[in-house]
């Protein structure tokens, strides 16, 4: 059969930091594609708030910034790899300001350096670098103009992964990527791509949750086709919560940045007092995992929809200037900073587990990388400090550049990929199916898997994957694929990750809490929790 696959050197799955970044540091003899579900900017790199960790204060040492990333870790991060990310924080910033990227500046009796550099938890130093209060909009814009000006590089908006191809070589068993199914979701066809270096650079999972401060494409598709491709998936019960959602009906769990609490924002109960000093030392500045459970706790306490931060006490000039954006969307949504309390909660925010690979983003898989919040590397450990995700993204996209362009000399010839088969398919009638699925997934997960969990609850969430896994199997098998299906498919994969990892953490560390071993344990559990297909 002729292969009319399109052939390149390497796709990249994902036009985040990650992908971008990636995309911009291979040579330009290489013919790269990029695929992005929506638009190129429709990930959750454009929305990030607070900025990028980087030790830029002579004050600051890198030796600090390691130390604070391992404690928020709770004992799971891996010392090298969090030394190789934390000793590139300078050059990234660097390199993301050669790539036009303008970041805040200021002359301050602080710091000696020339950017203004903000606070958040778990940081004993300000070392946040960023833009203003929209520190991902400037990231992601100035790198999707640096790809649109390179020739070897083709974006593919609007098309969506469904899965990788790969082959076994005979002799050594060891499987090889060598293409993947493409959904192009504004014509609705599918089609094969190939090339001998894939890289996943798909984001994270939060979308599993009912309330998350994601965007919708946060769906964990990587992670789900890795493990469907044969990649081990390690600590995926580490879901973080951010603690400071805007609690209003239309927000969508807008999230409030963490450097609100850095430039002296107060967390308080509804009459008005304090309660982060009760519950760690480092009281509003404390690791997340600590400050979303304590939200968790008091709202459950006092049976209240949700608790307030308030930096009311600074003048307005000053949160206007730092937070312009926050400030404005807060308006619109009938609420000022300047001068009252936000009414705030916690949402599923960041995934730090995911597709296990190694100090250059290669996975189980020749050819298969992943890179970014998809990846799991060992940086974060079981719970990820503020601001070190973009800088995760940056550094493995470098690394894995360099891996990749020397894979790549050593490459045999692609082989063909067998076209997508649709003959015995036919158009759905039933999209209420996935939509019902996504709605029911998403719930079960917030209310049996969220902050605080027990043995029981997940066990009921698991019951239910079940379930929903024995429909998604008849669906396929019977219909067209549609993004929503494919994306629910993904999630509920996603969510059985979660879940297992979840039940075979018996202790209680960083983002994973359960009723039923509240306690660490160092003994049995200090260690990665890895899952193999
Ligand atoms: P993303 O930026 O999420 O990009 C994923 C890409 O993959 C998208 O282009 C998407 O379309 C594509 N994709 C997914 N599935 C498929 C598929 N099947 N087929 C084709 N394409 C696919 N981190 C910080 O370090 N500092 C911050 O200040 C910060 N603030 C944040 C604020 C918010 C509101 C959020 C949500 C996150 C924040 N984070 C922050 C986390 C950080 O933004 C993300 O972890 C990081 O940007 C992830 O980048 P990425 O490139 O891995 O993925
Ligand atoms: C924030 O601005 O609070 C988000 C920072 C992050 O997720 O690292």
């Amino acid at each position: 059969m002729p292969d009319h696959s399109l052939s390149y050197d390497v796709i990249i799955i994902g036009s985040g930091a990650a992908g971008l970044g990636l995309a911009l540091s291979l040579p330009d003899h290489l013919q790269v594609a990029i695929l992005s579900k929506l638009n190129m900017s429709e990930g959750s790199t454009y929305y990030a708030q607070g900025g990028i960790s980087a030790v830029l204060d002579s004050a600051d040492s890198l030796q600090s910034h390691r130390l604070d990333t391992m404690r928020a870790g709770a004992g799971l991060c891996h010392n090298d790899v969090v030394e190789l990310v934390v000793s590139n924080g300078k050059s990234s910033i660097d390199w993301l300001m050669k790539n036009n990227v303008a970041f805040s500046t200021h002359k301050s009796t602080q710091s000696n350096s020339q950017l203004h550099l903000t606070k958040e938890g778990g940081h004993s130093y300000r070392r946040v670098v960023h833009a203003d209060d929209s520190t991902g909009k400037a990231v992601q814009l100035a790198l999707n103009e640096q790809v649109l000006n390179k020739p070897n590089i083709k974006i593919f908006e609007h098309h969506n992964v469904i899965d990788l191809v790969t082959e076994t070589d005979t002799l050594s068993g060891k499987k090889r990527v060598i293409g993947c199914y493409v959904l192009d979701a504004k014509k609705d066809i599918v089609f094969s791509m190939k090339a001998p270096c894939i890289t996943l650079a798909t984001g994270g999972a939060s979308k599993v949750y009912l309330y998350t401060s994601n965007p919708d494409v946060s769906t964990g598709d990587g992670i789900a086709m890795a493990w469907r491709a044969g990649c081990k998936v390690a600590n995926m019960e580490f879901m973080q919560f951010h603690p400071t959602c805007l609690f209003h009906p239309e927000a969508k769990s807008f999230l409030i940045s963490e450097a609100v609490r850095g430039e002296g924002g107060l967390l308080l109960l509804p009459d008005g007092t304090r309660f982060m000093p009760n519950f760690d030392k480092r009281a509003e500045l404390a690791p997340r995992d600590i400050v979303a459970r304590a939200i968790d706790h008091e709202m459950k306490r006092l049976g209240v929809s949700s608790l307030f931060l308030d930096i009311s006490h600074r003048t307005a000039k000053f949160t206007k200037s730092h937070f312009p954006m926050l400030h404005e969307r807060c308006l619109d949504f009938g609420f000022d900073m300047t001068k009252e309390p936000l009414p705030v909660v916690p949402a599923a925010h960041y995934t730090c587990g995911g597709v296990m690979t190694d100090k250059n983003g290669l996975t189980d898989i020749t050819g298969l990388y992943a890179i970014g919040e998809t990846a799991f590397t060992g940086l974060h450990g079981a719970n990820r400090m503020a601001s070190n995700s973009i800088l995760e993204c940056l550094v493995f996209a470098k690394q894995a550049s360099v891996d990749i362009t020397r894979f790549l000399k050593n490459t045999k010839k692609q082989p063909n990929i067998p076209a997508w088969d649709d003959s015995k398919v036919i158009n759905s009638d039933e999209a209420i199916v996935v939509s019902h699925n996504w709605a029911e997934l998403r719930q079960f997960m917030w209310d049996y898997v969220g902050i605080v969990r027990t043995t029981k609850r997940l066990q009921r969430a698991k019951n239910r994957i079940e379930l929903l896994k024995r429909e998604i199997q008849e669906y396929y098998g019977k219909f067209h694929v549609t993004s929503d299906f494919l994306e629910l498919r993904n999630l509920v994969t996603a969510a059985e990750l979660i879940i297992d990892s979840a039940l075979l953490r018996k202790e209680s560390r960083g983002l994973h809490y359960t009723r039923d071993y509240p306690n660490l344990d160092d003994k049995h559990f200090k260690k990665d929790t890895i899952l193999k297909p």
